[in-house]
């Protein structure tokens, strides 16, 4: 089914509530979720996205940080741990426990993890930053293929590649060591992410990226763009988007990252912070949620740390809550905006429209399980979020099975096994999300290109 603008927004405000049976099994099909979630992680997942964090494995020991963790994202980066000076300190020698803690953390929690990053020209371990030419290609390959490879499977998109470009009237690739190793380094770096973790999203990550005017921003759009002509693997740009009053909000953020989606990517935004405070501040991180919202491809926002205390610029008191952990102005008014997001966020061209529906099966009683379907649709594809409640009983093991429409095909698929990719589709738990406890949830996603119609996911204990 095809969905304009205005007949998914006619969805929204009917809510009605449809009986129907499908395989013997009775289903009620309800109105996108539109009422008010009281997390952020909730609110975005209304209209099948995220709402992240960055996290630093020194302070997962403070209760106060890791409740707000725990109870308001879902999604997680680790702010250092997982770059190279961090995962290979020495060559060929890698080192993951401080990135092994903040992934645990996460996955345990039953959130997804975005990985930061595999190529950067700051944050090289010593004997890198003294490496050039061939050497260097071959070291910063290794590197990708070992620490993608080591991660494989548990990370949901991977910051390939991180601020590569110069800033200032150019448009060009920043100089750097990596740089000077051949202007196709971004490219192999990508190629050994996809090589190394199929399953991963692979991201080109930048900062003043967010004016839709700014050479930056159009040297990486024409990068992306060549990628994607020549087939280059990249799924997603992330725009780190870091505010303050030299560089506000620009008026036209939303085009920015639409013109991004439109070349066929993912959008995230993914190091979120705006320095100021009140209602400024408020109004700021307002405007930043809704453009996301109001793009079918930007599928997440990621803020750049907890408290104001845990930011890499506190004095700009730049995040959601304040230093004791209290949410700040700036909480409310981006949890009001996810919330007040109906699944009609439709962009501004005529092409594309995101809805999301919910299909819920009825409560399975003892050693059963339901499944709900969130979907974020688009022209030509769709992410569908799905969550796993067990019934009256413990789960030890779960499978989730639907059948797609023809002509759709599943291109990829986070926190499940999964067997088939078009026609019945059977997802299976992953080693860490099988076990959940009577009337809890966990969370699985696929993207897939096609049409989402009718999609009844059927879950089974095993
Ligand atoms: O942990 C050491 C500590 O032992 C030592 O005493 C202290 C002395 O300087 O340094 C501590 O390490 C610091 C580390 O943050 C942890 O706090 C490093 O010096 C410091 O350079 C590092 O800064 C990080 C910065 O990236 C480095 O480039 C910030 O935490 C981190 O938030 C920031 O994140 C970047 C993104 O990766 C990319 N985009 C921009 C963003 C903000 O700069």
């Amino acid at each position: 089914m095809k969905l304009t603008a205005r007949s998914v927004s006619r969805v929204a405000l009917a809510a009605t509530v449809v009986a129907a049976t499908t395989g013997g099994v009775a289903f009620l099909v309800t109105a996108p979720a539109s009422g008010a979630a009281s997390t952020l992680a909730a609110a975005a997942q209304q209209s099948g996205r995220y709402f992240g964090t960055a996290v630093a494995a020194g302070r997962l020991g403070d209760s106060t940080y890791v409740n707000i963790l725990n109870r308001e994202f879902d999604m997680v980066t680790a702010e250092n741990e997982m770059k190279m000076d961090a995962t290979e300190p020495n060559q060929n020698q890698f080192s993951y426990g401080s990135g092994d803690r903040i992934l645990n953390q996460a996955r345990n929690q039953g959130k997804r993890v975005r990985g930061h990053a595999l190529a950067w020209h700051a944050q090289q371990p010593g004997w890198m930053q003294r490496m050039e030419g061939s050497s260097l290609r071959q070291a910063m390959l290794n590197h990708v293929t070992q620490v993608a490879t080591y991660y494989r499977g548990k990370i949901y998109a991977w910051d390939v590649v991180n601020e590569a470009f110069a800033d200032g009237s150019s448009g060009a690739r920043r100089d750097s060591n990596l740089q000077r190793s051949g202007n196709d380094w971004i490219e192999a770096a990508f190629r050994a992410a996809r090589a190394a973790d199929p399953g991963a999203k692979l991201c080109y990550n930048d900062y003043n990226t967010d004016d839709w005017t700014h050479a930056k921003t159009q040297g990486v759009y024409r990068m992306v763009q060549d990628f994607k002509s020549r087939g280059v693997p990249i799924d997603c740009v992330g725009l780190q988007s870091h505010f303050n009053s030299q560089s506000p909000v620009p008026s036209n953020y939303q085009t920015t990252l639409q013109n991004f989606a439109n070349l066929g990517v993912d959008v995230q935004i993914t190091e979120l912070d705006i320095e100021g405070s009140g209602s400024a501040q408020a109004d700021n991180f307002r405007r930043v949620t809704e453009a996301c919202l109001a793009v079918a491809r930007c599928t997440g926002i990621t803020v750049w740390g907890i408290r104001d205390t845990d930011s890499w610029r506190a004095y700009g008191t730049p995040l959601l809550f304040d230093g004791s952990g209290n949410k700040k102005a700036a909480y409310n008014s981006t949890l009001n905006a996810l919330n007040a997001a109906s699944p009609t966020d439709t962009t501004t061209t005529t092409t594309t429209t995101t809805t999301t529906t919910t299909t819920t099966s009825q409560d399975p009683g003892p050693g059963g399980c339901t499944a709900t379907a969130s979907l974020n649709t688009w022209n030509g594809g769709f992410v569908a979020s799905i969550r796993v409640t067990a019934g009256s009983s413990a789960l030890n093991g779960w499978s989730v099975s639907l059948t797609l429409p023809s002509g759709t095909t599943v291109t990829n698929q986070w926190s499940a096994n999964r067997s088939g990719n078009s026609g019945p589709v059977t997802f299976t738990n992953v080693d860490y999300n099988g076990s959940v406890a009577p009337g809890r949830s966990v969370e699985f996603g696929f993207q897939a290109t096609g049409s989402a119609t009718g999609l009844s996911p059927t879950c089974a204990a095993r």
